[in-house]
């Protein structure tokens, strides 16, 4: 299949790019390298010992966007471009709709210019705003608490208008719970600009010795110990499903939101602890208040994704701490060693 991967340079993109190419894709990535290297795609190459097409592009610029999926002519696109930080969302909110909801928009009137009619979009759990009950499944009400998860939410219901008006169309919105780990070459991973916002890009930097110790935000909360629990999920198993929506997306029209986690939770003590054995070392923390906007805990209801994607997570919370920290203590400083 010939699929159009934007944003494939970053984090989630690169674990994709692997398995795709490992599947014998033909591939096009659209990245403007806003938040990603390109010795990232040159480590993709190597690992692969395969090649692929690069078009450096802002989604933001449709012209651009419309030729480039006009000359590559894809069966099909992953939707990985996008601003996640949920802080910067507070304090740039037009820039987060223009970049994830203007973004999008030109995207799929590219598509519509270039005769694709397939999506496999990245959404976030952080749709479901406030639990109203766990597990997550994918009925429970939508109401995002922040930019970031408003413009998941609009791009859901723009794609999901767009497939309903385009005849043969098919889109699936995956909802990823919390991306942790790394490739286990440890040649790729998460390499976040500055101060990590994330637990585990901390946590690692913090064994690498680049951070002092960890901050706890909160031990109060109605969890086995206190601190927020979520639904960890591998990078390499996020990536695997993917693969199965594309094909899922090839044998059916229609919209569907699926959740890609694993059903279990893990508290931030528990992800230490885990991080500890992985790396040997003992990791300083500090208990300080809970983070404005955080919830007690987040966990996927998982039998959708089985179900209609007969994918299934396969890796534990050990084996995402082993390859994070792979990945952190062979390259301390992320992509620029290099
Ligand atoms: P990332 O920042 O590593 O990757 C995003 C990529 O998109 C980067 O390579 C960046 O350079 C590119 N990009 C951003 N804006 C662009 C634009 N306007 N034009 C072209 N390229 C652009 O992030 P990631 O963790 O790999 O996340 C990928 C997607 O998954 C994002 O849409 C994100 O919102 C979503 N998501 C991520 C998480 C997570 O925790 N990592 C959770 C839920 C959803
Ligand atoms: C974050 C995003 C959310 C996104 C999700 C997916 C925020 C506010 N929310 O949420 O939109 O969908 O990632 O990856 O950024 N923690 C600490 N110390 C730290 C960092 C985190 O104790 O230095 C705790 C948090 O309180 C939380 C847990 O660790 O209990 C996980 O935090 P984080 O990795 O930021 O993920 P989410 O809170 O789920």
């Amino acid at each position: 299949m010939k699929v159009f991967v934007t944003g494939g340079a970053g984090y989630i993109g690169t674990h994709t790019l692997l398995q795709l190419l490992a599947a014998g894709h033909e591939l096009c990535v659209f990245d403007n390298f806003s938040n990603a290297s390109p010795v990232a795609l040159t480590r993709v190459r190597q690992l692969s010992n395969r090649d692929f097409d690069l078009v450096e592009g802002d989604i933001r610029d449709a012209a651009t966007l419309r030729h480039a999926l006009a000359d590559f002519a894809p069966d099909a696109v992953i939707h990985f471009a996008g601003l996640k930080a949920v802080g910067e969302s507070n304090d740039k909110p037009l820039l987060y709709y223009e970049n994830n909801v203007t973004g999008s928009v030109n995207l799929l009137a590219a598509m519509d210019a270039a005769g694709c009619r397939r999506i496999v979009f990245s959404s976030s759990a952080t749709v479901y705003g406030e639990a109203q009950y766990l597990p997550f499944d994918e009925d429970h009400p939508i109401a995002p608490t922040n930019p970031y998860g408003r413009t998941k939410a609009m791009v859901e219901g723009v794609i999901a208008d767009w497939t309903k008006a385009t005849p043969n169309a098919s889109a699936v919105l995956l909802r990823y719970f919390n991306p942790v780990g790394a490739h286990e070459s440890g040649r790729i991973g998460e390499d976040p600009r500055g101060i990590p916002n994330n637990l585990m890009p901390y946590i690692a930097q913090v064994a690498a010795g680049r951070r002092e110790k960890l901050s706890i935000f909160g031990d109060d909360y109605p969890t086995r110990d206190g601190t927020g629990e979520r639904d960890y999920i591998h990078v390499v198993d996020l990536a695997a499903a993917h693969l199965a929506a594309l094909e899922y997306a090839a044998s059916k029209t229609g919209c569907e939101a699926i959740n890609v986690g694993t059903g279990q939770a893990t508290t931030v003590k528990e992800l230490v602890a885990a991080y500890e054995r992985a790396s040997g070392r003992s990791l300083p923390v500090e208990v300080i208040a809970r983070r404005s906007g955080d919830v007690a805990s987040s966990c996927a209801a998982t039998a959708k994704a089985a179900d209609l994607l007969r994918w299934r997570s396969e890796f534990g919370v050990d084996a995402m701490c082993e390859s994070s920290w792979r990945w952190q203590s062979g390259n301390p400083h992320g992509f620029a060693g290099d």
